[in-house]
């Protein structure tokens, strides 16, 4: 079998991307059903994280375990990327013990590299240009709870930066209306743009108007931490409150990738509203995470 990577969205067709959100439904029904199911046994993973992470990290090792197989995480500062290895050298080594790698780095450029150079499949865990694992927990947490995300319209509120550019990617894929509310400077790159879809408008409230699912990021992603007080002024306007969501359409589902900044992108209430789906998506996590992992090691 070839191996295949996972470093956007784009690396998987449509249908490739449905059945993955069903399978990722099929085992979580599993999971809370008590089943053991044991795809991977004998299978290990390496995750190598250069950035901070709680629900990427558990899930890829909890998921790992729970498939019958292990994952080894690989700390920069512990390891010899920490004192200027090459990543591409890295990549062949591991991929002679290990089965499967996982990164999130900064990067994308750095990524490719390993990617090119590893014979086993790569796993994007987020970089300054995409989160596609992200995505796989967000539609199936749209379609668990609202049905299929196909031909419906969903909101954008926050920086256009790696969510935002993988939401343009899911919108070609799934083939949903994308409506983007970014901050003036903050907006995703020309061709980025040009690549996809979606819609830019002046502000949330036309965005979010007949919105079937409405998202937001921190103002400050990783990477971006020194400029946080510049950049709660800029985007003050953009806090998701449940009066945002009033103007969305009557059904509407609200998420969060999370760690959330209550008080910035979102105020103190909006992420236990009855509309937010947002602590569903964090333990979809696990599930979507689990069925990629059965999809680039089992086919
Ligand atoms: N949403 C997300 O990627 O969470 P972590 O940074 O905790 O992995």
């Amino acid at each position: 079998m070839a191996k295949r990577d996972f470093l956007t969205l784009l690396d998987c067709s449509p249908a490739e991307l449905g059945a993955l959100t069903e399978r990722a439904a099929e085992l979580k029904r599993a999971h809370l059903a008590g089943e053991d199911h044991r795809s991977l046994t004998g299978r290990t993973g390496a995750l190598i994280l250069q950035l901070s992470s709680t629900r990427t990290r558990v899930a890829f090792e909890a998921g790992m375990a729970q498939l019958g197989g292990q994952a080894i995480f690989l700390s920069p500062a512990d390891t010899q990327l920490g004192r200027g290895e090459p990543i591409s050298d890295t990549a062949r080594v591991l991929s002679e013990m290990v089965d499967v790698a996982m990164i999130r780095t900064l990067s994308h450029d750095d990524l490719e590299t390993f990617a090119a150079a590893a014979d086993i499949p790569v796993i994007n865990a987020m970089t300054a240009r995409y989160h596609p694992c992200q995505l796989l927990a967000d539609v199936q947490t749209f379609e668990e709870l609202r049905g299929p995300i196909g031909g419906r319209r969903v909101a954008f509120i926050a920086d256009g930066y790696n969510k935002c550019n993988s939401y343009i990617n899911a919108a070609r894929q799934w083939g949903f209306e994308l409506r983007l509310a970014c901050p003036r400077g903050h907006e995703p790159s020309p061709a980025t743009l040009a690549a996809g879809n979606a819609q830019l408008l002046e502000t949330p409230e036309e965005a979010v108007e007949g919105a079937h699912l409405v998202v937001t990021d921190v103002w400050s992603s990783i990477g971006h931490e020194e400029e946080q007080a510049e950049r709660q002024q800029r985007f003050a306007a953009y806090q998701v409150s449940e009066t945002l969501l009033d103007q969305a359409d009557d059904g509407t589902l609200f998420l969060h990738c999370l760690p959330a900044h209550r008080g910035e992108e979102v105020n103190a209430t909006v992420l236990d509203d009855p509309r937010s789906g947002a602590w569903v998506a964090a333990s979809n996590r696990l599930h979507s995470q689990k069925a990629l992992l059965e999809f680039l090691l089992l086919g």
